[in-house]
């Protein structure tokens, strides 16, 4: 349970907020560099309630910039992306990436008006795939170098990328991420055929959780009993400021996880990754991300899944038609004679659960329990740092060091005199080109 105080002080995210000012000291991955072609339409995102456009100019580098024309207000949304710059349809003035005024066909010619006026521009870096941004004050000095995530390192062949939009605050997405007492339960099936359900009887279902802080964010393993000899430990990270990796799992063992960036208190885009760290990513599995398995959603969103809306409406590509809405299509049939939840696969079975009933969740209302401390401890940890940087200035330690961020979420069996803390710690950093060190 959080009070109303801490809760507020986690869930929102706009300029001058505590969590806010906390998120705009890291680099935040949000555009598929695919989908922004050079001199493209401008495309309408919102991050951490700041409503912004994102293109690609003609010379291929990215700009994002204010939604709202400097003038007077007319909407970036229909500015003309043309030779290296934005420019509004109302009047004319144009805009490079970095925010400077290039021209105000309207002025005189010798006015020296536009060095003065400026659109709010973000700097933009684009690696492997993935545009990023960083929203930080404003000086070079503060800004950091871009975190070494190992699923934006791995060549681009190794992994699969999906980028979603679900319709609640970011920490609900996040906790359901760190939680995996869920998965033996909402991912399962009642009949007596897949393989989540052997894994069920094979191992009991009531694992216990120990929590390890770290200087990246928090460690949260869970022991089950494999057999006499050994425990199975899976030990899924949380990474500040809002990423989790979960371990591997199933015969084609890939590491995977989420981005889950606040496009404002009430959405978030969802940007889930799956790689494997020394080899290709199986053409079978991916097939599966992209395209579904037998009408049904598989951790990423495939490609049947989206409903754009319109163009006007932040990231539109990326809306999905799984909804509160619809019910995310429970199918009630189902959910009595196969799948435990009803619900067609699996992120829809976890965003159902995650976007909750409302939005915002009220955590003064919880009641949570053992299985829940990764998530207490994971709360703490975040209102530990926004309270430092809030009341003292102080920023978490060894934010801005690439290397921080270089870590594996694992599954590995270990001698029941093992710790998982000490003896799976190597498993633990991620190498880059090296494979997993054990057998997942
Ligand atoms: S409002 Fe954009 S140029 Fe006038
Ligand atoms: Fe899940």
């Amino acid at each position: 349970m959080l009070s109303h105080e801490d809760n507020e002080a986690l869930v929102r995210v706009g300029p001058g907020t505590p969590m806010g000012d906390l998120f705009r000291l890291y680099w935040i991955p949000f555009f598929p560099a695919d989908d922004l072609e050079k001199d493209g339409q401008p495309q309408k995102v919102r991050l951490l309630g700041e409503d912004l456009v994102v293109f690609r100019d003609t010379e291929g580098r990215v700009g994002l910039v204010d939604h709202v024309c400097p003038h007077r207000g007319a909407p970036m949304f229909f500015a003309r992306n043309e030779d290296c710059g934005l420019r509004c349809v109302y009047h004319g003035w144009k805009f490079d990436v970095d925010g400077n005024t290039l021209d105000m066909p309207a002025e005189p010619a010798r006015s020296r008006f536009k060095e003065k006026v400026r659109i709010k521009a973000y700097p933009c870096v684009e690696r492997n795939g993935m545009i990023w941004t960083y929203m930080g004050p404003e000086d070079e000095d503060s800004r950091p170098p871009l975190p070494n995530v190992e699923w934006n390192l791995v060549p681009e062949e190794n992994v699969v990328i999906t980028v979603r939009v679900q319709e609640c605050n970011w920490l609900q997405a996040l906790e359901g991420e760190i939680d995996s007492a869920h998965a033996a339960i909402l991912h399962g099936r009642i009949d007596s055929e897949g393989a989540i359900n052997k894994w069920v009887a094979a191992r009991d279902l009531r694992p216990t959780f120990e929590c390890m802080r770290q200087d990246f964010g928090m460690s949260i393993a869970s022991k089950r009993i494999f057999d006499e000899q050994q425990n199975y430990w899976r030990v899924n990270q949380f990474v500040m400021p809002f990423y989790t990796l979960v371990p591997p799992m199933s015969n084609f063992p890939e590491l995977s996880g989420h981005a889950w960036v606040p496009i404002d208190d009430e959405n978030t885009l969802c940007i889930m990754f799956s790689y494997h760290p020394n080899q290709p990513m199986y053409p079978r599995t991916k097939e599966i991300f992209i395209e579904g398995h037998k009408g049904r959603e598989s951790g990423h969103a495939s490609r049947h899944a989206y409903e754009p809306k319109s163009p006007m409406t932040p990231f539109h590509k990326y809306w999905t038609k799984f909804k509160l809405e619809n019910g995310y299509d429970l199918n009630y049939e189902l959910q009595q004679s196969t799948w435990f939840s009803g619900l067609p696969g699996l992120w829809v079975q976890d965003a159902a659960c995650q976007s909750g009933a409302d939005p915002i969740y009220d955590r003064t209302k919880e009641n949570l329990g053992t299985s829940d401390t990764g998530i207490a401890m994971t709360r703490r940890v975040l209102l530990e740092h926004l309270g430092a940087y809030r009341d003292s200035g102080l920023k978490p330690e060894r934010y801005d060091d690439p290397d921080l961020y270089m870590v594996r979420a694992i599954s590995v069996k270990l001698d029941k005199e093992q710790s998982w803390s000490d003896d799976a710690a190597h498993f633990m950093e991620a190498r880059l080109g090296e494979g997993f060190g054990y057998t997942p």
